[in-house]
Order: C-alpha cells, then structure tokens, then sequence
C-alpha cells in the first residue's frame, strides 16, 4: 500500500526520509508520479488541485500537513467519506507560542519604533508599560490558541481569548461570540489571531473590528490571510488606529512583489513560517492514524467537514 504527498511548500525528500525510517515497506509517492491509484491508502496534502484525490478507490485517510484544513475545504471538495485528519504536534505548538511571543514582545517593547530610531542615530527613551499592563487578546482557543495564551500569561501579560464556545479555563478569561467580540476587541492592545479560517471567520477583521480596538494597538496574524479584509488592515496602519502589524500570512501566498506590505512601515513580515509541521513526528501521527482507520477507528484529531476544522 502506499501514500501520497502532495505540497507546493513541504520538502518530499524530508517526509519520505521519514516515512523510509517509520515504515519502510510503505511506498511513498509524490504528485504526479501517483503510480497504480489503487495502491493509495493515504494522501498527505497542503492544498492539493480540485479533484486531485478523486481517483484512490482505497483511500482511507485525507490527512492535512498542517494544522490548518481550510486548504481542504476551498475547491471543488473532497471525496465523501472519507476522513479527514490535521497536525496537532507538540513541535507545532512549540513554534506557534514561540512565533506569538516574539511578536507580541516585539510590539509591547516597542521595537518597530526603537528601528526606526536606530536608522535615525537617535538615542530616546520610550516610556515602557510593564507587560501585566498590557492587554493582549488571541483570537480563538484551539490547541494552539490556548498554548500562547497561556505562555503570555507566564510572562504577566493581561491575557484573555475569544472563542466561538466557552472554554472555561481557570487562567484564560474567555469572551464568547459576536458579543463577547465587541469587548474582547475593546479591551485588547495587542491582538493576536490563531482562528481557524472557515466560513464563518472569513474576512472577520475589518474596518469596523479594527475601530474597536484601542486606537494604536497592534496586530499579530499567524492564522490566515483570509481572516483579515486586508485593504482595511492598510487602512488602519495608514490612520495610526494601529500602531503595528506583525504578519506571517497572507490572502495571497507568496505574497506578490507589489503588495503594498512588503515595505509599509507599520509591518514586520514573515513567509507563512511561524510554525512548520515537523516531517519525523507528523509522520508518526499519520502513521498511528492509518492504524487506527484499517482498525475501522477514527482518526485522531478527525476534523469535522460541517465545522471546517
Ligand atoms: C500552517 O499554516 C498550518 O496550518 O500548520
């Protein structure tokens, strides 16, 4: 039997390096070469083409390289009944909480301004809140969500979430829905989005979310382009509404040579690496995962098609 890799970003030599070392006998196969489409009981996929895994008669297993699955549910659709599975990695959570730490401490220690500053030869003092006066708000509490909040809350940040239903965490104050967004956004000076992008977050920062905040706070997407309507994200950099957008993703991806983000100087940018699936232990994931669907079982972490993650 075989698996099927297909990515556009992912190194194949990387994860077929993997796979050769887990389970050797597991031929591993990279898109187009798919060889016999009967072999194929898995296919490891970052936005694979329309249709590409309509023609695996034996596929058990549509597993995401990533955490996100939104990349799966875009096109044409996938296959009916079979399910599909994302990354949730230690790895993974660990670059995350790195990424968002980084950007949030970027901006409470006002380093976009100390750049600017040093560019001008210009030795000013800024006055510094301490992070516990410091209100930082992430966008959604999945897995990855919750783990960076709970790291900013370990360095005195004021932190609290926004999820669609309550997680009642001791730590996290949680606001919950289009209401809670109202004062969740009202009381957040740096805002850090980790949503899942489905239907329903789709474009959910523009300009009337960004008024909410407090007027020069700042921005950290490591979730999707697509939650963010991006000419009002531009729009509010341009008024000072927000002081600083820190931003590893993008509507568009690679991010065109003529976006205007590539040089406005309200951004600091990074190529959609805030956290990249790890090819040893994302392969002894979907490895479990192929044992437990020939075991009539569910995949572990089985996302759910209606819901979009
Ligand atoms: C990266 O964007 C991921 O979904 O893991």
């Amino acid at each position: 039997m075989a698996i099927l890799f297909f990515s556009e970003v992912d190194d194949p030599d990387e994860w077929r390096q993997a796979f050769a070392a887990q389970c050797p006998d597991m031929s591993f196969r990279v898109w187009p070469d798919i060889g016999d489409p009967a072999d194929i009981e898995v296919a490891l996929v970052w936005h694979p083409p329309d249709n590409a895994l309509d023609q695996f008669p034996n596929l058990r297993l549509i597993a995401s390289l990533g955490a996100g699955v939104d990349h799966l549910f875009r096109g044409t659709g996938l296959p009916v009944g079979i399910p599909v599975s994302r990354i949730v990695d230690r790895s993974l959570t660990e670059q995350m909480v790195e990424y968002v730490v980084l950007g949030t401490l970027f901006c409470h220690r006002q380093m976009p301004a100390y750049m600017v500053q040093q560019k001008q030869a210009n030795w000013q003092l800024l006055r510094q809140p301490l992070g516990r006066d410091r209100r930082v708000g992430v966008l959604g509490l999945g897995e990855l969500g919750m783990a960076s909040a709970r790291a900013l809350k370990a360095l005195q940040f004021d932190v609290a979430g926004w999820s669609r239903s309550p997680k009642n965490d001791a730590e996290i104050p949680d606001y919950v829905g289009t209401e809670g967004l109202k004062d969740f956004l009202a009381r957040t000076d740096i805002l850090v989005c980790l949503l899942p992008l489905t239907p329903q977050t789709e474009g959910l920062l523009n300009a009337a979310q960004f008024a909410r905040l407090p007027h020069g706070a700042s921005f950290v997407n490591a979730g999707r382009g697509g939650h963010v309507v991006e000419g009002d994200l531009l729009a509010a950099l341009d008024s000072g509404q927000l002081n600083h957008a820190m931003l590893d993703v993008f509507q568009a991806e690679p991010l065109p040579a003529e976006s205007p983000f590539w040089s406005h100087p309200g951004v600091t940018l990074t190529p959609h690496v805030a956290s990249i699936t790890n090819a040893s232990s994302g392969t002894a994931l979907v490895l479990e995962n192929l044992q437990r669907v020939r075991a009539g079982d569910a995949p572990l972490y089985e996302v759910v098609p209606s819901e979009g993650y």
